[in-house]
């Protein structure tokens, strides 16, 4: 799929902007805190309902603006469709599919699929392991949309499990009778049921991209690896099914359970897991250099790059300040495997960033104004 058409209003430094788009590569270039970044952030936020750079949406909303609009015509063969999504920090947001009376934001999600290259993905490798989880579940959401549904109910069962086991800690604390455990009982199964749903994706995906992702570096930075993932959960066992990985994780609950009340959080679960990035024998955390840690980042995004492609989901490449940052070696190669890209969005501050293998439309980025070169 490529974006033809990117209109944003009140979106961080934009009152309005009207951006055309071809497939192919588009270079958005201009000096420092211009706003190109601002651009492809907006394009990576209808994929992931999300930034890469902030947590919330509140930094997205143009200062003094109370709302922010993003909208995009989306091509996918020779179908088109106009998504649209209105950002309310601290009300629900607000999304529309061609027009048409509003949807839940979460239903946007699979017309615009994006692979985000950026500097901050050098905390996939250095970063908590939540940087690493929240890498695992945008790419499940990207291959099977219907798992945003399954990432928020666990979400909301994690936060309800978390209110009663920090009453029950506080009743402890303070020598009150202790809980009626029964409702615990429900909350464990809820949890363990959801959890094992998302824990199968994870292991599903960890070793589908496992190979691709030892290709990528080994291209990127050949004789280097391997690299291996390595799924660690909070809940051991070696399950896989969903009815094993639901056993393994009661069993897990259940062992836990005494430690959890006493300190009134929820110990087990995907939200505590962790992927261990190796790179030969060595963790690559604590271990690899900075320039191969870049690698392992960039390995991994063309790793997701090329598994939503095998399976027919050809997302947008947006590389926002990713050349600057390699050497002249990597530079090259890692153009060379984006370039035939439906469509590649690049942000550079200087025309020099922008590998010559990518040619294509350059808009130039100054003051808050996109315009074509
Ligand atoms: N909510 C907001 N309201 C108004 N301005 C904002 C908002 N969020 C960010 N900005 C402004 O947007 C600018 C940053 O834009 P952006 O990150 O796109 O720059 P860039 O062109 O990518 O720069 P660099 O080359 O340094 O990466 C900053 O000047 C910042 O003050
Ligand atoms: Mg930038």
């Amino acid at each position: 799929m490529h974006v033809t058409h990117l209109s944003l209003a009140d979106f961080r430094s934009y009152a309005r902007v009207e951006v055309q788009l071809d497939p192919g590569v588009t270079a958005f270039v201009g000096p420092n805190g211009q706003g190109k970044t601002n651009l492809v952030e907006a394009v990576g936020y209808l994929a992931t309902l999300g930034s890469h750079r902030v947590a919330s949406d509140a930094p997205l909303v143009r200062m003094g603006a109370d709302r922010a609009v993003i909208r995009a015509q989306v091509k996918q063969g020779e179908r088109q469709q106009l998504v649209e999504l209105e950002l309310n920090p601290g009300k629900a947001n607000r999304a529309r599919i061609n027009r048409s009376s509003q949807v839940k934001p979460r239903d946007v999600l699979g017309i615009v699929r994006t692979v985000l290259f950026a500097p901050e993905d050098l905390a996939l490798v250095k970063g908590d392991p939540g940087e690493r989880r929240r890498f695992l579940d945008e790419l499940i959401t990207a291959r099977s949309p219907r798992m945003a549904g399954v990432r928020s109910d666990y979400e909301r069962v994690l936060k309800q499990r978390n209110t009663l086991l920090k009453s029950a800690a506080l009743a402890r604390r303070h020598g009150g009778r202790s809980m009626d455990l029964s409702t615990l009982d429900v909350w464990d199964q809820h949890l363990a049921r959801v959890g094992a749903e998302l824990l199968a994706q994870r292991l599903d995906l960890v070793a589908a991209i496992q190979p691709l992702a030892d290709k990528a570096y080994e291209q990127l930075a050949p004789g280097g690896g391997p690299v291996a993932l390595e799924y660690k959960p909070s809940a051991p066992g070696e399950a896989h099914t969903r009815e094993d990985l639901y056993e393994q994780l009661m069993g897990a609950l259940a062992e836990a359970r005494k430690q959890e009340i006493e300190r009134g959080v929820t110990l087990v679960g995907p939200h505590r897991d962790d992927v261990l990035l190796k790179l030969g024998q060595l963790p690559a955390k604590g271990y690899a250099s900075h320039g191969e840690s870049w690698s392992y980042a960039l390995a991994l995004r063309l790793a997701s790059y090329d598994l939503l492609r095998a399976e027919g989901n050809e997302p947008v490449l947006v590389l926002d300040d990713v050349f600057a940052e390699l050497d002249a070696r990597r530079r090259e190669r890692l153009a060379e495997l984006v370039a035939p890209g439906e469509q590649v969005l690049v942000t550079a501050a200087v025309d020099d960033d922008v590998p010559d293998v990518l040619t294509g439309m350059r808009y130039s980025v100054s003051d808050g104004t996109v315009e074509r070169v």
